[in-house]
């Protein structure tokens, strides 16, 4: 099937969602996604982080969707055009979706764990507004232990539901989910009851805010201070490969390899995630590729760093060009020349 997206066309299978198809263009065109999450099924519809304008539905049907549509669970149809970075509305939509997720989320990022790999972070910076219109207060929850090595910051959960379909399909019992209904959703386990089962950590990882952390981890060290490191071991539960994050000399956690899109494709199992913690229990392959656009990657691998069109193409379109030609030889400085002036 032939699918344009943002003026560039491509054909993929039938059964390709716009996200997907988006995706094998590359980071310029595809849609921010909060709930999607490739590699778990189902995933996706929930958080309409990635509404797109589809500008024709089909060859046969040229005729323009009525409303925005999730990229993540529409399919394309041959002959399908889609408008995401190039389309106003769009645009102006999705200022309005950050504000919605921000509605109940608290603005604790200097003291979150998951600040600088934290995609509602990422979203809000480049695609929502500095102001916010709420004066109601926000829902607030006591944080609640999950077991031994997992923290639920039930204040922090855009309700995502990615952290269900992981118990649902990786673990062997799901004994967590979200409970009660609007506004009363809440993220939580029957009864207080602990996650507890060999992969249960991997839910830390899916996690696309810090709802769910690492309490062997917290507070350990900013993201940014620290190094990750691709290294693999000899496991009998999962494939033992990893990334490892170093403060100085010391192991301070362990994560599940994330891809250019931030997820997991390899999910590892509690005894890598919080037991070894010593370079010794690791055969080490080198420095992580940062891929994405978090302040890992600014800070301290700029040269790796894809920027998005976006926040230069707002940039460009909201700032007007300084005209610096005005006279200032009172202060001994001479006008710029224009550049086809210049020697
Ligand atoms: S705890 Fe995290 S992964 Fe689970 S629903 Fe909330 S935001 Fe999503
Ligand atoms: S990423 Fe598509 S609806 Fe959440």
């Amino acid at each position: 099937m032939k699918v344009t997206i943002d003026n560039i066309t491509l054909e993929v299978e039938p059964g390709t969602t716009i996200m997907q198809a988006a995706r094998m263009i590359g980071p310029e065109v595809a849609p921010p996604a909060m709930c999607y999450y490739e590699p778990l099924k189902g995933s996706g519809g929930k958080c309409r982080a990635c509404l797109v304008k589809v500008t024709a539905g089909s060859e046969k049907d040229p005729r323009p969707m009525p409303k925005l549509v999730p990229a993540c669970i529409t399919a394309v149809q041959d002959g399908m055009i889609v408008e995401n970075t190039v389309n106003e509305d769009v645009l102006e939509t999705r200022k309005g979706i950050v504000e919605f997720l921000l509605l109940n989320h608290p603005l604790d990022c200097p003291v979150c764990d998951q600040a600088g790999e934290c995609h509602l972070q990422d979203f809000s910076f480049e695609h929502g507004v500095s102001s916010t219109r709420t004066v109601e207060e926000r829902n607030t929850f006591e944080p609640t232990d999950l077991g031994p090595n997992i923290q639920l910051n039930m204040n922090r959960c855009i309700l995502c539901y990615r952290c269900v379909y992981t118990a649902d399909q990786i673990t062997d019992g799901r004994v967590h989910g979200v409970m009660h209904r609007g506004d009363h959703a809440e993220i939580s386990t029957y009864i207080e009851k602990a996650i507890d089962n060999d992969f249960s950590g991997n839910v830390i990882d899916v996690c696309p805010v810090g709802a769910l952390t690492d309490k062997t981890y917290r507070f350990k060290s900013r993201v940014w201070f620290s190094k990750p490191v691709d290294a693999h071991c000899e496991c009998e539960k999962c494939s033992g490969k990893a990334t490892i994050w170093y403060k100085g000399e010391e192991v301070i956690r362990v994560t599940g390899r994330k891809n250019m899109w931030g997820e997991v494709t390899d999910f590892i199992c509690n005894g890598c995630r919080f037991d070894k913690k010593k370079t010794a229990d690791w055969a080490i392959e080198g420095p992580t590729n940062v891929s994405r656009h978090s302040v890992i990657s600014a800070n301290k691998y700029g040269a790796n760093l894809i920027k998005p069109a976006f926040p230069v193409l707002q940039a460009a379109r909201d700032y007007k060009q300084i005209n610096d030609d005005r006279d200032r030889s009172f202060l001994g400085i001479q006008p710029a020349l224009p550049k086809s002036k210049k020697k």
